[in-house]
């Protein structure tokens, strides 16, 4: 592990096998420099356990990156569960993760991710402390990260076209389901032309009716002309096969880890595309998901929604003046902030 690609210094991972109930997860606590490691529980079916340690150990260094450029005093980590939620998920299974993270004695805080839910979360809580997102307290974060993406969205747009407005950009939205519909709602009250694709036709439905968008195939829509892409579903979708395809001006979306590798940044770079580094698009989660354990009332919470616009600007401001692209200059902001807290 410690040879991974991916592994980047992460203080803890765990392999976490129990046989009664068929879990298989691995929980990566890559930083809690700045305090407990927080992350979702994502349930998936990888298909192998090397796919879900990469996974684990990429979203779980974003966790920390996104944590610090938001200011939240927390770390980053990440859990992963092997299996399909729509089949593999009993409350046996559930019930063996909060033990696995009880173990960790508060290092790691879960909470709810693509494949598990708020009322997951309350079966988790049976065997542990250290979970939020549980249903009527926190609630469902999305609506605040689709408020984020639409910061970073319009914070992108003055770069990449020297105007924050987005009415009359069409945007190109890449799964309908939580954070995109939410973003759609934005876009659309901006005036903004939307279109829109999702394996589920339900989800695709609903945005065609509520926001007018206009649907395309799943296949094509990283290629559709647009001003803006945003990815919205799941991460790795940018590669260096598809950059080359890509016909907008901007990519800001709501997905976690959108480069399928860091060499990604550079190419959208050389193609003149702006990239809005994904954790700093979608922090709304984040700033949403622990506003009640640190105490952040409405008002404070829409603040920090509105700051995203200028911490996505200074992002792409130093990119442009130094030529490093925005996901390398936004890691580099965020280990400073980690490098000041070790003092
Ligand atoms: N919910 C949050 O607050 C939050 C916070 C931060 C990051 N994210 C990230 O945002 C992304 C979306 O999260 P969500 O909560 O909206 O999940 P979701 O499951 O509600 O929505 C994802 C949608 O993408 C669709 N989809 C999946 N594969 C697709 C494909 N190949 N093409 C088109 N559509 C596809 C799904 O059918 C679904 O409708 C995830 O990467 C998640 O990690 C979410």
């Amino acid at each position: 592990m410690f040879d991974h690609p991916e592994y980047d210094g992460h203080e803890e991972i765990v392999f976490v096998n129990d046989e009664s109930s068929g879990l298989r997860a691995i929980i990566a606590v890559h930083s809690t420099v700045l305090g407990p490691a927080g992350g979702g529980i994502r349930m998936f079916p990888y298909r192998d356990a090397a796919t879900a340690a990469t996974d684990v150990l990429r979203l779980s260094r974003a966790m920390t990156y996104k944590m610090a450029m938001a200011g939240v005093p927390f770390g980053g980590g990440k859990s992963v569960i092997i299996g399909d939620p729509h089949t593999d998920k009993t409350p046996e299974l559930l019930e063996a993760f909060g033990t696995a993270v009880e173990r960790l004695g508060g290092r790691y805080v879960c909470a709810e991710d693509v494949g598990t839910t708020p009322a997951d979360m309350e079966i988790v809580h049976h065997t542990t402390r250290y979970v939020t997102g549980l249903p009527g307290r926190t609630g469902d974060t999305s609506p605040t990260t689709g408020a984020t993406v639409y910061q970073a969205m319009r914070a992108g747009a003055l770069a990449a076209f020297g105007e924050s407005d987005l009415a009359g950009r069409t945007v190109a939205v890449q799964g309908v389901g939580n954070v995109g519909r939410h973003l759609c709602g934005h876009l659309a009250e901006a005036g903004a032309r939307i279109i829109c694709a999702d394996v589920d036709a339900e989800a695709v439905a609903g945005a065609v009716e509520r926001y007018g968008a206009t649907a395309v195939d799943p296949a094509e829509i990283l290629t559709v002309e647009a001003d803006v892409l945003a990815p919205c579903a799941m991460g790795g979708i940018l590669t260096a096969e598809v950059v080359p395809k890509l016909r907008v001006g901007l990519v800001c979306g709501g997905a976690n880890n959108q480069l399928a590798g860091p060499e990604v940044d550079e190419l959208l770079a050389g193609r003149g595309i702006v990239y809005v580094p994904d954790y700093l698009a979608n922090v709304g989660g984040v700033l949403s998901g622990t506003r009640l354990m640190l105490e952040v009332d409405d008002a404070r919470l829409a603040a920090r929604v509105a700051e995203v616009f200028d911490t996505v600007s200074e992002v792409l401001q130093r990119s442009r003046d130094s030529g490093v692209p925005p996901g390398a200059t936004a890691d580099s902001m965020a280990r400073a902030v980690l490098a000041g807290a070790r003092g």
